[in-house]
C-alpha cells in the first residue's frame, strides 16, 4: 500500500493493489482527479490525461490560454462559477455577498492508520499499518480559509475514506452553504445509477436506472437519513451483475439530511457529490472556526456488486462497529411490541418471556409503554421513569425477574422526543424544536426534542443513565420515530438557524458516545419507526439496527436484500412475527418467517404463549439451529443469488471464512403448477471442497457453483407431516458442510 507524490509532475497516486486514485495539481493550483478503478502501474506523469481542448462557450482561467477551463477538468473538490457550471462541493458566503471561492494547493502530509473525526462517526485502523492517511492543504488566499482534504486508503480492502475541513483564518464571518464529504468526477456516463429507496414498512427496494446527462439524485430532507432513501449508492456499468463487472458503492457516515447526486454534464462526464444536503444548509463559520464533513467511503469493485458489498461488509462490520459486541454472535431475542403493544403488566411481561426462555430465547426486551404516563402514543416521552401502575417495582424488579430466568434483560427508548403530555414538556416547552409564532406540527403525537442544545441532550443522558445504572440492562432498543418540521432553536441566534439540524445529530451522537462509554457491556440497536435510520452513522455507536417495522416474511425478502448492498447482516435486525402479519394482514410460515429472519440478527416479535405445542417445537429447533450457524451467518460472506426484485424466487447465502461451512436461504412467492425445474448457482464455495447438503447427497463445490443446486420444490425435505404439500411462501435453508 502507498501513498505517493510525483513532485515534478504534482501527481498523487494512492495505491493498495486493488484500486488506483490519481488526482493532480492543476494550472491554477487547485486539485483535479485524474483517475479511480482498478490498480495500475505507478509513473512519473500522468499529465497526458488532462485533456485541455478549447471549446467554443468556454470561459477560461487565464487569459491567453483558451485551453484551460475548470469545466472541462475532472476535480476532486470543485467550486462553482470560476469556469465551471456544474454543482460544487463547496460553496461560502460572503460579507460582501460573494460566493466566490478559488482553493489552492499548499502543501500534504501522509499518516499511518486514519485519525479520528471528533463528534462524528468514522471509519477507523486498529493498527497503523492497515490504513494510510493523505491530508491535501488548500487555501483560499483571499478568503483566509484552509480546507483539509482527507484520503484514507485501506490495505486490504478496495475502499477509500474521505472527508473535508474548513478553517476560516481569516476576520470575517463567512457562511458554508454547501460542504461535501466527498465529490468524484468520472471521464465518462456510461453508468447505471442504483438507489435503495421506500418509505415506513418497504424500505431500501432497489432502484435502477440509466445515468442521463442533467442530475438525478436522492436525498433526505426529514431530519434523519430516512425510509425513504439510503445515504448509499452505487454506479455499475451496464451488464454488471453480483458476480462479474464493475461497479462503485459511495456511502455517507451520516444520520440526517443527506444529498447523494450524480450530474451528467454535456460532455458526458459523471460528477458524484454526497454529503451533508446543502437545501436549509447554512453553517454559520466566524473566525478561528472550522467545520468537519461527515465521512464518506467510496468502494471500488471490478468483480460486481456481490464483491463490493463484501468489502462494506467487512469495512463497517469490523471497523465502523465498534465496542464489546462487534465480534460477538448477537443474543437471540424476544421483543413485546407486537404481541402487547402498550397493554402489559409485569406479569405478562414475565409470562411472554419465561416461554421464550423455555424455547431458548437469551434476551427479552421491553418495548414502547414502560415510563411516564405513557399508555398510548400520547403521553409520557421525556419523562424516563418507569410507570408505577404498569412496573410497581420499577425496571430494577423486571430486570431481576427477567435474570431470574436465565436471560438478559433489554430496554426500549425514544430519547430525542416528547410529548405535550409530559412533565419534561411541561417544565422546558422551549426545548422543543419549533418556530416562533408558528405551529408545531405533531407526528405520532409528539415533538422533537432540539437535540443541537447540550442541555437537552444532558438532561436526557442523566435520565436514561439513571435507569442503566439501577437495573440490570444489557441492551437498549433506541428509537425515533417522527421526522422533523418547523425546525428552530431557541438558543440560537438567527444567522445560525441553518446549523440546527446538523447540530441535532452532533447532539444524538454525542449521546450515544456518552452512554456507550458509560455502559460499555450493553448492545445497543438503533431503530426509526423501522429502518428510517439504517445508515453508518449510527452502526458507529450501535452495531446492529431494526431493519424495518414490516416483519412479514416476504416483504422482508426484498428489505433485506436491498439493505445487504451496504450493510452486514451483522446490523440487520430481522424478527419472526405473528400470523396474520400486523403490517400485510398475510399468512406465511413460521418456517418461512424464521428463515428469512436468519440472515440477520434473530428474534421473535410475539407472544410465544399463543402458539400450538407443534409451532413451539420448532421454534425451538429453529433457536437451536440459530445458535449453531449465527457465527457464520452474521461474520460470514454473504452472496446474493437470486433477486426478489427480478422474480418469484430469491436466494442468498452465508459462508463460514474458512469456506467449510455454508447455508443457502431460498424462498419462493407463489408457488407454480407444474413449474420448471429449477438450480441456483452458489458462490463462495472452495471448488474442490465435498459438500454435504442438509446431511445427505455430497456433491464438490465447483459442481455446485457451476452447475447449481438443484431446487425444484425443494421445501419438501423440510415439511413436516402434517403440512400441506409445496404452498405459497415456501421457505428453505440448506446447510452445506465440507
Ligand atoms: C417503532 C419501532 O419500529 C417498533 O419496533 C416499536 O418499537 C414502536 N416504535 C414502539 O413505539
Amino acid at each position: 500500500m502507498s501513498i505517493l507524490f510525483h513532485e515534478n509532475t504534482q501527481t498523487f497516486h494512492l495505491t493498495n493493489g486493488q484500486i488506483s486514485y490519481l488526482m493532480k495539481v492543476l494550472p491554477d493550483g487547485s486539485l483535479g482527479q485524474l483517475y479511480f478503478g482498478r490498480a495500475i502501474r505507478d509513473r512519473e506523469s500522468f499529465d497526458h490525461l488532462l485533456e485541455m481542448h478549447p471549446r467554443p462557450m468556454s470561459a477560461c482561467v487565464f487569459e491567453g490560454d483558451k485551453r484551460f477551463s475548470l469545466e472541462h477538468c475532472l476535480q476532486e473538490y470543485p467550486v462553482y462559477g470560476t469556469t465551471d457550471f456544474r454543482r460544487p462541493a463547496v460553496e461560502l458566503v460572503q460579507p460582501n455577498g460573494s460566493r466566490i471561492a478559488s482553493f489552492v494547493y499548499q502543501s500534504h502530509t501522509v499518516t499511518p492508520g486514519k485519525p479520528g473525526l471528533a463528534g462524528l462517526p468514522a471509519t477507523y485502523c486498529e493498527e497503523a499499518g492497515e490504513g494510510e492517511t493523505l491530508t491535501v492543504c488548500l487555501r483560499d488566499p483571499l478568503l483566509k480559509v484552509s480546507l483539509l482534504l482527507s484520503y484514507t486508503l485501506f490495505r486490504d480492502l478496495p475502499a477509500l475514506a474521505r472527508s473535508a475541513r474548513l478553517v476560516n483564518e481569516g476576520g470575517q464571518d463567512l457562511h458554508l452553504t454547501t460542504a461535501m464529504s466527498l465529490s468524484l468526477d468520472l471521464p465518462d456516463s456510461g453508468y447505471e445509477l442504483i438507489h435503495f429507496s421506500g418509505a415506513w414498512s418497504r424500505e431500501r427496494h432497489m432502484k435502477v436506472r440509466r445515468l442521463e446527462q442533467g442530475i438525478q439524485s436522492v436525498e433526505s430532507t426529514r431530519g434523519h437519513s430516512s425510509h425513504s432513501h439510503n445515504p448509499f449508492i452505487m454506479l455499475r456499468r451496464p451488464g454488471t451483475g453480483e458476480d462479474s463487472g464493475e461497479v462503485m458503492g459511495f456511502s455517507l457516515l451520516y444520520s440526517g439530511n443527506f444529498l447523494a447526486r450524480a450530474e451528467v454534464d454535456p460532455w458526458d462526464t459523471t460528477r458524484v457529490t454526497l454529503g451533508i444536503n446543502p437545501f436549509g444548509f447554512d453553517w454559520k463559520l466566524a473566525p478561528g472556526e472550522s467545520f468537519q464533513t461527515p465521512e464518506a467511503v467510496v468502494v471500488w469493485s471490478g468483480q460486481g456488486m456481490g464483491d463490493m458489498s463484501r468489502a462494506f461488509h467487512r469495512l463497517y462490520r469490523t471497523r465502523l462497529a465498534r465496542g464489546q459486541w462487534r465480534d460477538r454472535p448477537r443474543p437471540i431475542l424476544i421483543n413485546n411490541w407486537e404481541a402487547t403493544y402498550f397493554d402489559f403488566t409485569e406479569d405478562k411481561l414475565v409470562a411472554i418471556a419465561r416461554a421464550a426462555r423455555e424455547d431458548g430465547v437469551e434476551l427479552f426486551v421491553l418495548d414502547d409503554g414502560w415510563f411516564g404516563a405513557r399508555c398510548s402514543d400520547s403521553a409520557g416521552l421525556g419523562d424516563w421513569t418507569p410507570n408505577p401502575d404498569r412496573l410497581p417495582g420499577g425496571v430494577t424488579r423486571l430486570a431481576e425477574r427477567i435474570e431470574a430466568l436465565g436471560m438478559q434483560f433489554g430496554l426500549w427508548f425514544e430519547p430525542e422526543m416528547v410529548n405535550r403530555d409530559s412533565q419534561l414538556f411541561r417544565a422546558h416547552p422551549d426545548w422543543v424544536l419549533q418556530t416562533p409564532g408558528r405551529r408545531a406540527s405533531l407526528g405520532r403525537n409528539q415533538l422533537v426534542l432540539d437535540f443541537s442544545r447540550t442541555e437537552v441532550v444532558d438532561n436526557i443522558y442523566e435520565q436514561m443513565s439513571k435507569i442503566l445504572s439501577q437495573a440490570k440492562v444489557s441492551y437498549v432498543k433506541w428509537d425515533m420515530n417522527r421526522s422533523m418540521t418547523e425546525v428552530y432553536s431557541a438558543a440560537l441566534p438567527p444567522d445560525r438557524q441553518g446549523e440546527v439540524m446538523h447540530r441535532y445529530i452532533l447532539g444524538v451522537y454525542d449521546l450515544y458516545d456518552r452512554l456507550t462509554r458509560r455502559f460499555p457491556h450493553i448492545l445497543f440497536e438503533s431503530c426509526a419507526s423501522g429502518g428510517g435510520r439504517f445508515d453508518p452513522g449510527m452502526l458507529y455507536y450501535a452495531p446492529q439496527c431494526w431493519t424495518s417495522d414490516d416483519s412479514d416474511g416476504v416483504e422482508r425478502q426484498k428489505i433485506q436484500y436491498g439493505t445487504s448492498f451496504c450493510y452486514p447482516l451483522s446490523s440487520i435486525g430481522a424478527h419472526v412475527s405473528a400470523v396474520p402479519n400486523h403490517q400485510v394482514n398475510r399468512l406465511t410460515p413460521l418456517s418461512t418467517r424464521a428463515n428469512v429472519a436468519a440472515f440477520g440478527t434473530f428474534g421473535y416479535e410475539l407472544d410465544l404463549n399463543r402458539l400450538t405445542p407443534e409451532e413451539r417445537a420448532q421454534v425451538r429447533e429453529q433457536i437451536a439451529f440459530m445458535k449453531e450457524y449465527r457465527q457464520v451467518i452474521q461474520f460470514g460472506d454473504f452472496y446474493r443469488l437470486l433477486s426478489p426484485f427480478e422474480g418469484n424466487f430469491t436466494a442468498w447465502m452465508v459462508v463460514s471464512p474458512d469456506r467449510r461451512t455454508a447455508l443457502v436461504g431460498w424462498y419462493k412467492v407463489l408457488n407454480e403448477v407444474n413449474g420448471p425445474y429449477r438450480r441456483v448457482r452458489l458462490r463462495g464455495l472452495d471448488p474442490s471442497l465435498r459438500y454435504t447438503v442438509d446431511g445427505g447427497s455430497e456433491h464438490f463445490g465447483d459442481e455446485l457453483m457451476e452447475v447449481g443446486l438443484l431446487t425444484t420444490d425443494s421445501a419438501a425435505g423440510e415439511r413436516q407431516p402434517d403440512e400441506p404439500p409445496a404452498r405459497d411462501f415456501d421457505s428453505h435453508i440448506f446447510v452445506l458442510k465440507a
